[in-house]
């Protein structure tokens, strides 16, 4: 059975993360199946939960802007300036990963990791008490529409998960923009809650990969990015 907790019961959510379980929360875009993001063992549980391959990367969480650092290796200027721009909120960057912190599980075998930080009092919360960087990725059945309700999520994972908060509906039902900012000129790779002119006015050139055959995100390969809703 999987728990149904109101927002006020965050402490028992916080204790499940930190013993390693996958919890749902709300986001500002779609619901997440969290877990701590340093536990090799707790992603695991939500690669199994959502029949995700393992070489489908997740988007770490975190509460504030210094935990950056830890997690990867450098931030570059264009990564500053949108991190000033648009967090938090629904943009997701991705950076060359600390190999030595975050787990390869976690990053689907990569060099790089996804961040963000998410506009919702709730992830926020969870993470802060938790302690940790929170991965997560969209709470759906592989393929499936993304949850942006609790009872969404439950429809989708009860028995599956541990518990899932109950936040409300989601602000903005759709996903956040991945955007990756290893190179030189910064590359939407999914469109989001952050549209590519509002990228272009804070950094000036963006390149986007949406539309192209050979997309380089890896969830691209594995079609849930299909527009479902
Ligand atoms: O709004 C959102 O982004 C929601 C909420 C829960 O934060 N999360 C979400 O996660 O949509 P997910 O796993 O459904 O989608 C994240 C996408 C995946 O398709 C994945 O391939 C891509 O981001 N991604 C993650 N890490 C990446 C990396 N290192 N390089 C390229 N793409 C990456
Ligand atoms: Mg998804």
């Amino acid at each position: 059975m999987t728990k149904l907790l109101r927002s006020k019961d965050i402490v028992i959510a916080v204790e499940l993360i930190r013993n390693g379980e996958v919890v749902a929360f709300p986001t500002e875009t779609v619901y997440g199946l969290g877990a701590d993001a340093l536990n090799e063992k707790a992603v695991r549980k939500i690669f199994e939960a959502k029949g995700r391959p393992a070489d489908n990367p997740l988007i770490v969480h975190i509460a504030e802007k210094s935990e950056l650092r830890r997690l990867v290796r450098s931030v570059p200027k264009n990564a500053e300036r949108l991190i000033t721009a648009f967090w938090p909120g629904p943009l997701t960057l991705i950076f060359y990963k600390k190999k030595k912190i975050v787990p390869d599980v976690t990053s689907g075998g990569l060099k790089t990791v996804a961040i963000r930080m998410p506009a919702h009092s709730v992830a926020l919360e969870l993470i802060k008490k938790s302690g940790t960087p929170i991965a997560a990725p969209s709470a759906n059945i592989s393929g499936k529409p993304s949850a942006t309700s609790a009872a969404h999520v439950l429809h989708d994972f009860d028995g599956k998960i541990s518990a899932v908060i109950d936040g409300g509906r989601t602000k903005i039902g759709l996903e956040s923009s991945v955007v990756d900012v290893t190179g030189k000129i910064p590359i939407l790779l999914r469109p989001g809650g952050v549209t590519l002119e509002m990228l272009r006015k804070v950094v000036g050139e963006v390149e986007s990969v949406a539309g192209e055959k050979e997309a380089r995100s890896p969830g691209m390969r594995h079609r849930h990015y299909t527009p479902s809703a």
